[in-house]
């Protein structure tokens, strides 16, 4: 039987892969636009909407930091956090790891505690009054220099407390890990656990060095692993989660249309691949969506679902006893659902 709107909807899910700027929608773009005495190049929210159409991943990248000049105080990152936070609970969303580019903010004379703070109390109240809990991933902006990436790193560590680990973001072409290695070796010796994009737009080669030399925890996307069976292999052997992210891939012409979407061949391979929305206010949708649009495309089952979901649990950063209670309303829900 296939699979329903209910049933996705109603899935326990976990999200990896969330830039929080990425979740600024157009209406909130405007309304802090006029709270802070900004003008936007846009008249209206329908020429916002317009500008969404993307040829590749600079493309996107253009417009995502102009979004982002919006966002000036505490209260405004409170707003994004909390907005982001209220959808994906009205989404079943159990549990979300996001990023957040403090360097697109200090670049602009935002203060980093500004940002840090704003985001660390909406996370905070998305725990308590809405049960939803979370995770903050510091990123570098990897088309910035080292050093920028070394003084970003400084400015983080009094706030270890709120940031469980760093990544690395922005224009990937170009912008190999090699360029970080040394940022990221001071990091996980500093206690951050680490991710990286790589094999979005970039090859194969990327994503060794994510590994070899960043020695990641997990990849972000990854979706050009497949073109190197030794890669392949060695993420199975060493259960390296993915997070991809469908509809960014579609809106960033990644994949050519979802039915060539590598997520089940994934799966059918034994990597460890996850589903998330990656910057769903420019994407088109958020957990939901990206998990109809490839149930559809794909025909994924019930077991495939469950499966993602599984892997998002268990690469998560949570630790064993949070992990096993997320497994159990997942089993519960997989149990009590028809579909
Ligand atoms: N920053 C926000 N979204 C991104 C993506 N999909 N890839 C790289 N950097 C990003
Ligand atoms: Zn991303």
């Amino acid at each position: 039987m296939d699979i329903t709107k209910e049933f996705i909807e109603n899935l326990p899910k976990v999200e990896l892969h969330l830039h929080i700027e990425g979740s600024l929608e157009p209406e909130l773009m405007f309304e802090l636009a006029q709270r802070n005495n900004i003008n936007l190049p846009f008249a209206n929210i329908d020429e916002v909407k317009d500008a969404y159409n993307f040829s590749n991943l600079q493309d996107f990248l253009n417009i995502y930091y102009q979004g982002m000049g919006v966002l000036q105080t505490e209260q405004d990152f409170y707003d994004l956090t909390f907005a982001y936070i209220k959808k994906i609970a009205s989404e079943n969303v159990m549990h979300t790891e996001i990023f957040f580019d403090p360097q697109g903010h200090t670049e602009r004379g935002i203060e980093f505690e500004v940002v840090v703070n704003g985001i660390s109390r909406a996370l905070e109240d998305g725990r308590s009054n809405l049960n939803v809990s979370s995770k903050l991933i510091m990123s570098f902006l990897r088309h910035l220099s080292e050093e920028e990436a070394f003084s970003t790193l400084e400015q983080a560590l009094p706030h270890k407390d709120k940031i469980i680990a760093v990544g690395l973001d922005s224009s990937e072409l170009g912008h190999p890990p090699a360029k970080f290695e040394r940022v990221f070796a001071k990091a996980r010796k500093e206690g951050f656990l680490v991710v990286a994009h790589a094999g979005e737009e970039g090859p194969p080669e990327y994503i060794y060095e994510a590994l070899d030399l960043l020695k990641v925890d997990r990849i972000d996307h990854g979706n050009r692993a497949l073109e190197d069976d030794a890669l392949v292999k060695r993420l199975v052997a060493d259960n390296m989660a993915l997070t991809v992210c469908p509809l960014s891939n579609l809106k960033l012409c990644v994949v050519k249309d979802m039915v060539t979407h590598p997520l089940k061949e994934m799966l059918d391979l034994g990597l460890k691949a996850t589903v998330n929305s990656d910057d769903p206010a420019y994407f088109g949708g958020y957990m939901n969506d990206n998990f109809l649009a490839v149930t559809k495309a794909l025909n994924l089952g019930k077991d495939d679902i469950l499966k993602l979901v599984q892997n998002s649990i268990e690469a998560s950063f949570l630790n064993s006893n949070e992990k096993q209670d997320l497994q159990l309303r997942l089993d519960i829900f997989a149990s009590t659902t028809c579909f």
